[in-house]
């Protein structure tokens, strides 16, 4: 995987989960909750809805499980690979257990949506298994396992959208956030978990989004993401009926909150992505310029397949579109490899629409079947694995010759970067994004900190990281 940002941390599945740190909850009850996230940008946010339910509950938190009365795993299913990181963290948790028998350990999101009480019997050492509709019942479920018995609540929701709860924000450099603005998909592509373990598509109400980003920006937030599986099919409107708001509509709320707030959001679908959504990212200077449009594949018959309902002349058409409407926008993608019965031919074609965009970034992955999906109900996962690696690395290769190319294209330009904080090798220099979301490092100055928006020029690259100095 080449590059990590922020807006698909799924991605990030195969780095250690983050270990979340709550600050003192109001009505201390003494006990300590060690929660770590894996998977997409929506786990780690749901994961901070928990904090914030369980502070209410005077859980404090801590960053070591050792210590833990409560230790939490809020889950990823979308490759085996996931899973099976989820299985050997387990396998960690029992030792801290064995000496600690009153510890409670608990599974959180998709994977505890997908196994339900299999769970229970699979890994003896699980108290509780909660699906990501259920993090309201966490107070009721912990008293049932005080009581000493297992519990389990995996109930979807067609109108559970946490709109209400005001997340804590963990582990934040209180510079950037995110905030859900919807939960579910019901797009059924036909390789995807998610539609199991998330359920059907809802919007949150787009004043309690826009209340969150103001009171983030209040906080001394600069930067929020919105996050849904499919942003694009954003749809709310009040319970008369009087008032509808749709993506195009929600972003230039939020962008209204502030011209010192920036908005990115996460993840459009080119089924859906609107003409309207390109004109009011180019109409406010502070919706960045960058687009994660995931192709998957860059050939119609297996577009066809996997039920992506478009095909690579319309994903095309899209692209054109953006370059049209947005002239400075980044697009990035994610990318799957040996799809079922995906031949050499449509292979290339993958590769050759990599050509056509030259994405500034890429996650691509191999095919991993997942059961119960209509991929593995209908099609045999027949490309051997060393075919989908082969095809994987040269999808990695090339993306790593467009990633450089775009941040070439960088140089000698004067970057707008948010500044998040140090650079992550050396306390002389700050890092931030980019517009455009390339991250930028550049020398610490007296007259400018973290939060704070600078002009960097552009003077030299790695394969997708800029570097600079900043200019006036
Ligand atoms: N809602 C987003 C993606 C969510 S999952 C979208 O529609 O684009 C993130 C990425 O994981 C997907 O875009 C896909 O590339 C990858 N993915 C999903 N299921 C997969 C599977 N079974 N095997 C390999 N990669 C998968
Ligand atoms: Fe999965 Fe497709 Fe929904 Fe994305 S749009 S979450 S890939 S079903
Ligand atoms: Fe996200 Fe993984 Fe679930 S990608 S929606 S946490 S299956």
């Amino acid at each position: 995987m080449l590059e990590l940002n922020i807006p698909s941390k799924e991605h990030d599945e195969a780095k250690q989960g983050q270990a979340l740190v709550l600050e003192a909850s109001k009505n201390n009850n003494g006990r300590k909750l060690y929660i770590e996230s894996y998977g997409c940008a929506m786990n780690f946010s749901d994961s901070e809805i928990v904090a914030s339910i369980l502070a209410d509950d005077g859980f404090v938190t801590t960053a070591d499980f050792t210590e833990a009365d409560i230790v939490f795993i809020n889950t990823c299913s979308i490759r085996e690979n996931a899973e099976v990181r989820v299985r050997n963290r387990l396998k960690q948790f029992s030792a801290s257990k064995a000496k600690n028998p009153g510890m409670i350990v608990g599974v959180l999101g998709c994977m505890a949506e997908r196994l339900k009480a299999k769970f229970l019997e699979e890994e003896k050492l699980v108290d509780v298994v909660v699906g990501p509709d259920a993090y309201r019942d966490l107070p009721n479920l912990i008293n049932k396992v005080d009581d000493g018995n297992k519990a389990v609540n995996v109930l979807l929701s067609r109108e559970e959208t946490y709109a209400d709860i005001n997340p804590v924000r963990l582990n934040s450099n209180g510079i950037s956030a995110f905030i859900s603005i919807m939960r579910g998909c019901d797009n059924m592509c036909s390789f995807c978990v998610v539609p199991f373990t998330r359920g059907r598509e809802r919007s949150r109400d787009a004043h309690s989004v826009v209340k969150e980003a103001q009171d983030l920006f209040a906080a001394g937030y600069r930067e929020v993401t919105l996050l849904g599986q499919n942003v694009d099919s954003y749809k709310w409107a009040s319970e008369d009926g009087t008032e509808k708001v749709n993506f195009a509509q929600l972003l230039e709320m939020v962008a209204l909150v502030s011209p010192d707030l920036r908005v990115r959001f996460s993840t459009s679908h080119p089924k859906d992505i609107t003409d309207e959504v390109l004109t009011t990212i180019a109409k406010y200077e502070n919706i960045c310029n960058y687009i994660h449009l995931p192709v998957q594949s860059g050939n119609s018959r297996v577009l066809e397949i996997m039920n992506r309902t478009y095909d690579r002349h319309w994903y095309m058409e899209r692209v054109e579109a953006i370059r049209r409407i947005i002239p400075e926008c980044a697009i990035s993608t994610d990318i799957i490899t040996g799809f079922c019965s995906e031949t050499e031919e449509e292979h290339q074609d993958t590769l050759s629409m990599m050509d056509f965009v030259k994405y500034e970034f890429a996650y691509m992955f191999s095919y991993s079947e997942r059961p119960g999906t209509p991929a593995a109900k209908k099609f045999k996962d027949d490309i051997p694995e060393d075919v989908k690696q082969r095809r994987l690395e040269e999808v990695i290769a090339k993306q790593q010759i467009h990633s450089h190319y775009r941040a070439q294209q960088r140089i000698g330009k004067i970057e707008k970067v948010l500044i998040e904080g140090f650079s992550k090798k050396s306390k002389n220099d700050y890092c931030g994004r980019s517009d455009q979301n390339f991250m930028v490092i550049f020398p610490v100055g007296d007259a400018y900190k973290p939060g704070d928006y600078v002009n960097v020029l552009v003077e030299k690259t790695t394969t997708a990281t800029l570097i600079g100095k900043v200019v006036q």
